[in-house]
């Protein structure tokens, strides 16, 4: 038996082994292996509930476990968001209508390993606007990823998502942010949408973490509804998200998530 010494940052940020990377990637692929699987299934009349077992099944198929179910009581594989839902969105009857926007978020765990990503869909005709609040969320993530490296600090990150959707005349919500992931599915640091250049934790090699912008058209302030856990927007204007699990390299960033098929990008769906 060996044992191991864990290096954690004064931030309390866990840096893992290049050998980590390996159990990031299959976890990663996973979850995004089904987001996009489940994407021929968005349709109109399709109920949120239906899209869930879907992914249910799939994760046992797999000989996975999902991180969701039974974490502080949730009890689905995924949250599916829809319209001015902007996380957390509780799987259930509801039907999916022509012009619906939604948020399907997975995370699953293979061999401890958690790998988390969400990306958004739509069932029927997208709108103008709805298409636009989608691209900016897409794009603003990856501006956030491309300030993901080391040297840079989180604020880095946060002020790259923040400054570009806010130029679109859109908002970054504060009430949720990305965080720490590996061996557990939250942990340091709270990676946050917004933020000043230069500050907050400098980001190093073996750091895994999520970034996961939710973008609302109107204004940024959430609640949370009486089943405890779908945040809606409080100005119930349209919201999106997506999410990638990534790890910082030398140079830069891994993405753990990164979509097999390549339907990450909405404009690449079709
Ligand atoms: N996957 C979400 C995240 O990105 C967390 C969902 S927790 C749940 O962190 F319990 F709501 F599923
Ligand atoms: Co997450
Ligand atoms: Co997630």
């Amino acid at each position: 038996m060996t044992t191991s010494t864990q290096t954690v940052t004064r931030d309390g940020i866990r840096i893992y082994d290049p050998s980590d990377f390996a159990g990031m990637e299959k976890a990663g692929r996973l979850a995004a292996q089904i987001l996009d699987d489940i994407a021929d299934h968005v349709v109109v009349g399709q109920t949120t509930g239906a899209l869930d077992q879907l992914i249910t099944d799939w994760v046992a198929a797999a000989g996975a476990t999902s991180a969701t179910i039974g974490y502080r009581g949730y009890q689905h594989a995924s949250c599916i968001s829809v319209n001015h839902v902007v996380c957390h969105g509780i799987p259930g009857d509801k039907t999916l209508k022509d012009g619906d926007i939604l948020n399907i978020d997975v995370t699953v765990i293979v061999d401890g390993w958690f790998g988390d990503c969400s990306r958004m869909y739509w069932a029927g005709k997208l709108s103008r606007k709805a298409e636009r609040l989608i691209q900016v969320t897409h794009d603003s993530l990856m501006l956030g990823i491309e300030a993901a490296k080391p040297g840079n600090t989180f604020g880095d990150i946060g002020h790259a998502i923040q400054t570009y959707a806010e130029a679109q005349r859109m908002s970054v919500v504060r009430d949720f942010c990305g965080h720490g992931l590996g061996r557990v599915f939250h942990a340091p640091p709270n990676v946050l949408h917004y933020g000043r250049p230069g500050s907050g934790a400098v980001l190093e090699e073996g750091m895994f973490f999520t970034i996961e912008p939710m973008i609302n058209l109107g204004r940024p302030e959430t609640k949370i509804l009486a089943d405890d856990w779908t945040a809606v927007t409080r100005d119930k204007s349209l919201s999106a998200q997506f999410e990638h699990s990534i790890g910082i390299t030398a140079q830069g960033a891994e993405i753990f998530t990164q979509s097999p098929g390549d339907r990450f990008h909405p404009t690449m769906r079709d």
